[in-house]
């Protein structure tokens, strides 16, 4: 055992790993292109106000699983480790004047999160999120805008058999009513309620619905439904945003106890899994409506949607379907040398063909011509760029790997006709 490792929880992205997530990440640059979205950062600490407010003291990402940063003496500050991003940019928003841009302002953010979680597979204290948010759209017709461009994400990534639950979870005129019930419900059966479940009756009867206590979640399934008690509003705006989505093919269910774990939601509600994974309590992603969080940081009242994807379920998916890790692209070229000291000229010919974006290999150890070529095989390169008395008169060998054969090019020649043989090996 070595006496170093990453902290429980986190893990070390290695490369053939790290390429399946820049995968990830580039498929989420173009669709945010293609949706109209703008990529941002925001810090990864805030304020630790800003999660307590904006997520809600009660939930657990706040009470359980905020990584707070150790206050200093003098500072009048406390900061924590951002738990996930809507928080942060919904600060960003307030904070940058962003109300006066355009309406809607779409935003997107890709990223590691830290939630001190038990960690186990899925689960971990440092994650990483691709965050979209549509700021300044009350809907119904943009939120299943937002719901579709998550299923396409998974849909092009290759994840099979993904479906999004939907649900509505009232807004500030209709959710009062749904406490009260669920208040009087959960009231009745006190005696099964583990202590922490006990002081969230009082303070915030929904988190209940979303307990991993397994007596609580037994009790989920008799309580009332919010669907039954929607305001009129809220009713019509989630049948419309599910009219949008009847056209837009979307595979969907609407599941009634479905609340989400954070404070800041109102009206629609969603989360993405695979088929027959329901139960895991492994959404793949999963977002809302927030219309009451930019006011909550100071701004005036503006309606919001967003979701977040978790990129490590995502590659788990893929690698169980066999398709996760993604193994470094060979070289197009090796250069060697049949002098095993010059490493002079085999560095600078190497740097002229990279210099014209090439992605190129020099066999920099001194052995002998027939190693070096070997293991230009071993690393599957195409071509073997060798270096002989032929350099005095600007000439190399170009060796072709895959075809055994060899010809004399001009140095001069040489980056284009690599890069020609590149394309045409490329395209068959
Ligand atoms: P969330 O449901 O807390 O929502 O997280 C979204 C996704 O992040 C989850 O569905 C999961 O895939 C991934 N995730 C969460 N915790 C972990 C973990 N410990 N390990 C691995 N993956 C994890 C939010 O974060 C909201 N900010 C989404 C949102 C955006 N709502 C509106 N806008």
């Amino acid at each position: 055992m070595p006496t170093y490792r990453a902290p429980r929880g986190t893990r070390d992205l290695l490369p053939d790993v790290r390429a399946a997530f820049a995968r990830l990440e580039a498929l989420a640059r173009s669709l945010a292109v293609r949706y109209g979205y703008r990529e941002m950062e925001v810090s990864l600490l805030e304020q630790t106000a800003v999660f307590e407010r904006g997520i809600g003291e009660a939930t657990d990402v706040v009470e359980k699983e905020l990584f707070r940063l150790a206050p200093r003496s003098g500072e009048g500050e406390t900061w924590a480790l951002r738990p996930e991003a809507t928080a942060g940019i919904a600060r960003a928003y307030v904070q940058h004047g962003m109300q006066t841009w355009p309406q809607p302002v779409k935003l997107s953010v890709l990223g590691p999160m830290f939630r001190y979680d038990r960690p186990q597979a899925g689960r971990y204290r440092q994650f990483w999120q691709w965050d979209a948010e549509v700021i300044g759209d009350p809907g119904p017709a943009v939120d299943a805008e937002v719901i579709e461009m998550g299923l396409r994400f998974y849909l092009e990534a290759g994840v099979p058999d993904v479906q999004v639950l939907v649900n509505s979870i009232g807004d500030a005129a209709c959710r009062p009513r749904y406490l009260d019930a669920l208040r009087a419900y959960f009231g009745r059966h006190r005696a099964s309620l583990p202590e922490l479940e006990l002081r969230r009756l009082e303070t915030s009867p929904l988190r209940l619905l979303d307990s991993r206590d397994p007596d609580v979640a037994a009790l989920v399934a008799g309580a009332p439904r919010i669907d039954e008690l929607l305001c009129e509003a809220c009713a019509a705006h989630f049948a419309s945003v599910r009219a949008h989505l009847d056209a837009l093919v979307v595979p969907y269910r609407v599941e009634p106890t479905l609340v989400r774990g954070l404070d800041y939601y109102g009206r629609t509600a969603f989360e993405y899994y695979r088929r027959g994974a329901e139960g895991q309590q492994q959404a793949l992603g999963g977002g809302g409506r927030y219309d009451g969080l930019i006011e909550l940081f100071g701004g005036r009242p503006t309606p919001a949607i967003g979701f977040a994807l978790g990129l490590d379920r995502v590659v788990l998916a893929l690698e169980e379907a066999g398709a996760g890790a993604a193994p470094q692209e060979p070289p197009l070229a090796i250069v060697v040398g049949a002098d095993p000291a010059d490493t002079v000229s085999r560095l600078r010919v190497a740097s002229l063909l990279r210099a014209e974006g090439l992605p190129v290999r020099a066999e920099l150890a001194t052995r002998k011509l027939g190693r070096q070529l070997e293991t230009a095989s071993r690393d599957h390169a195409h071509f073997a760029v060798i270096i002989g008395d032929e350099l005095a008169d600007g000439h190399v060998q170009l060796k072709d790997l895959e075809a055994g054969t060899q010809r004399l090019v001009a140095l001069a020649e040489l980056a284009r006709d690599l890069a020609r043989a590149a394309k045409s090996h490329h395209h068959g």
